[in-house]
């Protein structure tokens, strides 16, 4: 028994924003980004109207129609995102109440392995399925960064390289040998947590970092205080980079974790057909492009378009290169990403 993406969708909000956009609000230059980053313009949804799950929603009514069944056929939902509607509950209940799945009364998990979530939630899926515990899993990956970033100069290093949008995938099971997923290998280091990181709010008060610097002040109750003053006077409340650590980091463990995968399974380099990297940095792409020597139309790039979606930016790719006709039947097709953990992870996927 083997796991096949039985359909797919995505959905990218209508709000463009572009690099000139941007630097109205930080000290930026649709130059800088683009040099360094590949990056031209990205989505953002409309505050107060749309949300992480929204999003998520309209992609998986693409993917579930794909796949030619409906909303209660679903009965396992997986939600990877790291800019979930709320604190908790995660967004797979939200995207199940929105959906109407109700028949069933589906399971849903959240899982928080931002970048990598998609990879890892497929794996997750590969692993239900192949036991037999489930037909029809929806897997969606979806983000909405705008509303949680630093819009001051301060914060411009990410700011310029993330975007919102949504995609997900319907995966069922085949007994067809020469289709679906063949392997996923899954990493982590913990060693370098707090370097692509937002911290704040959370259980931590100090305790990894150094109390003052963090924003918890001693305050005379049991517990302690979830957001403070001094978080939002500080800055506290956003996402920090170590971009230099993760670039470097991330050209390594790309090509190492897709090599692996190619290894499990007897396959080499020229074997893969269509590589769909995470979006992080278009130069990081180029640099696994060149060290693998895939040429140009065997590597999928929209990061011009929309940023880095995180845990959406795999599955919007791949359903972009599949609705373009890249992505044929019996082709190899190999996933990647990296980052925020840091935690990796690959999957090679017959089409
Ligand atoms: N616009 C203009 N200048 C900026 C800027 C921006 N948006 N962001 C940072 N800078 C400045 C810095 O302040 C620094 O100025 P200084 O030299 O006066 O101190 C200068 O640009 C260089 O900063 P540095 O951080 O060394 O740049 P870089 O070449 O490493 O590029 C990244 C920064 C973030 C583009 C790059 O490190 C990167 O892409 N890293 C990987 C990020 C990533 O993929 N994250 C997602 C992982 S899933």
């Amino acid at each position: 028994m083997r796991t096949k993406i039985a359909g797919i969708g995505h959905y990218v909000p209508e709000q463009i924003v572009t690099n000139d956009q941007l630097a109205q609000y930080m000290d930026t230059t649709d130059e800088w980004i683009r040099e360094r980053t590949g990056i031209e313009e990205r989505r953002y949804a409309i505050k107060h109207k749309e949300s992480t799950s929204s999003l998520g929603v309209k992609a998986a009514k693409i993917a579930i129609e794909r796949a030619g069944i409906t909303p209660d056929d679903i009965d396992f939902i997986i939600f990877a995102t790291l800019s979930p509607d709320y604190y908790f509950p995660g967004c797979g209940v939200l995207l199940q109440r929105e959906l109407g799945i109700t028949k069933r009364e589906a399971g849903a998990l959240d899982i928080r392995n931002q970048c990598s979530g998609f990879v890892y939630g497929l794996s997750i899926a590969d692993q239900f399925i192949k036991s037999g515990m489930y037909k029809n899993i929806l897997l969606v990956g979806a983000e909405m960064h705008s509303m949680g970033l630093d819009f001051s100069d301060e914060g411009r290093a990410v700011t310029v390289i993330f975007g919102d949008g949504a995609g997900a995938v319907v995966l069922q099971p085949t007994k067809d040998e020469n289709q679906g997923i063949l392997t996923t290998c899954l990493h982590s280091d913990g060693t370098h947590a707090e370097e692509l990181a937002m911290i704040n709010p959370g259980s931590h008060g100090g305790y990894h970092l150094g109390t003052e610097k963090f924003g918890y002040p001693d305050v005379d109750v049991p517990g302690g205080v979830f957001v403070t003053q001094k978080m939002v006077d500080d800055n506290l409340l956003a996402p920090n980079m170590t971009g230099q650590l993760v670039f470097k980091t991330a050209v390594v463990k790309f090509p190492e974790v897709i090599k692996e995968a190619l290894e499990k399974t007897g396959l080499s380099t020229d074997d893969i057909d269509i590589l769909v990297p995470h979006q992080a940095n278009l130069r990081i792409s180029q640099f696994v492009q060149k060290i693998l020597r895939l040429p140009d139309e065997k590597v999928v790039n929209n990061i011009q378009k929309y940023g880095n979606t995180t845990a959406a930016s795999i599955p919007i790719a791949l359903s972009e290169a599949w609705e373009a006709g890249r992505v044929k039947s019996g082709d190899l097709v190999c996933l990647a990403a990296f980052g925020s953990g840091f935690t990796w992870g690959s999957a090679l996927i017959r089409w």
